[in-house]
């Protein structure tokens, strides 16, 4: 197991930020020791995991909370926080030689594929449902170049389907480790941005669940290497009509995959993949798991974006989640809550549009 001197190491990663070496530009290559070992030529970078950490006065009193802080991990490159892990998975791949790289998406991961596998110089193959997935992100994947199947029926039925491809492909799915041990960073990042203060909440929206099971990982990690001295707890919301995981979470018992339903389509999986790794971090931090329902979802996507701040609907679910829990009691009106805002407001205009539908343009405003 690393052993580092937090103190030395909290300083050198402020350092790190003033380096010339084209790694530490990156939030994630920046903590270099705690990701696998990889030549420095196989890095692919755009940059990513230099994100903000924003206060929200207005969205903690829309929660009813003390405090509220948005991690906005949609100000990565690709606009999701699916960029931390992808730079660690694709360059990866480019390490062990793969042909290519291959996964099934709702939109944001198919996206940040495709631009890291461009970088990376690699032929890219998007799984996606059909009709599914926001225009934005269908138009990302176009941009950046990568090769569109499409499939009948969910995520699910996309990701049953990997299985058939052919080649020597890396599946950069957050069932590759890589993945994780990329998104993990996310709880180092927000640490650093709070002066290494543990909030008393994480929230963060659950979908194939690699990304609850990442910051649950990374926090546990800060924990044993001294870098803190106890554990958030993680408050993993799903969307009400795909969510299997709220359901085995209440029950205790195996999760039983669904037939998703859900506006916010990128949280729209019925069957998790990781359900059981998040479940187990869920636990270590004393957690919980709970759904929210659309329109909930929508409204807490209005408070956000009347804030200045905006995101897509999936990450939405955090506030709306917050907001449930402290209106049954699980969270205290003083408690100290970061959200985790998974993608860009720029990501589903349609989502925005459809919240606003009968807006009027007002040619007697004061302006
Ligand atoms: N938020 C956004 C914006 C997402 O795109 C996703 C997952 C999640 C939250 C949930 O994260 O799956 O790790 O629990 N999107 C995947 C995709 C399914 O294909 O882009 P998770």
């Amino acid at each position: 197991m690393l052993r580092i001197d937090p103190t030395g190491y909290k300083r050198a990663l402020r350092e790190r930020r003033a380096s010339s070496d084209p790694r530490f530009a990156s939030g994630v290559w920046r903590l270099l020791e705690l990701l696998p070992s990889l030549p420095a030529d196989s890095v692919v970078t755009l940059g990513e995991g230099n994100v903000p950490l924003y206060d929200s006065p207005r969205g903690a009193s829309y929660a009813g909370v003390d405090g509220l802080a948005y991690l906005h991990l949609g100000m990565n490159p690709t606009g999701s926080f699916k960029d931390l892990g992808m730079t660690v998975a694709v360059s990866a791949a480019k390490a062990a030689g793969a042909r290519g790289v291959a996964c099934a998406s709702t939109g944001n991961t198919a996206s940040s594929m495709a631009a890291y596998a461009a970088r990376a110089g690699l032929p890219a193959y998007a799984l996606i449902p059909r009709g599914r997935i926001s225009k934005a992100k269908l138009a990302q994947i176009l941009d950046y170049g990568a090769h569109i199947v499409e499939v009948d029926g969910s995520f699910d039925d996309a990701f049953a389907k990997l299985a058939s491809i052919e080649g020597d492909l890396a599946i950069v799915n957050s069932t590759n480790p890589y993945r994780i041990e990329g998104q993990k960073c996310a709880a180092f990042m927000m640490l650093e941005a709070r002066g290494w203060r543990v909030p008393e909440w994480v929230a963060v929206p659950g979908g194939n669940l690699g990304n609850s099971t990442a910051i649950g990982r990374g926090f546990r990690e800060a924990l044993a290497l001294g870098l803190i001295d106890r554990l958030p707890r993680l408050a993993v919301v799903q969307a009400a009509g795909a969510a299997p995981f709220a359901r085995a979470f209440e029950t205790g018992e195996d999760l039983l995959p669904l037939v998703p339903q859900t506006r916010a389509s990128a949280i729209a999986v019925g069957s998790p993949k990781s359900w059981r790794a998040s479940l187990h971090e869920v636990r270590a931090s004393d957690g919980v798991v709970l759904a929210v329902d659309d329109d909930a979802i929508d409204d807490a996507k209005g408070a956000i974006g009347r804030e200045g701040i905006g995101c897509e609907p999936a990450s939405a679910a955090t506030l709306a989640g917050i907001r449930a829990l402290r209106r049954s009691g699980v969270v205290g009106a003083n408690a100290d809550v970061v959200a985790v805002l998974t993608g860009h407001v720029l990501k589903d205009a349609d989502a925005s549009l459809r919240i606003h539908e009968g807006f009027r343009s007002d040619a007697h405003a004061a302006v």
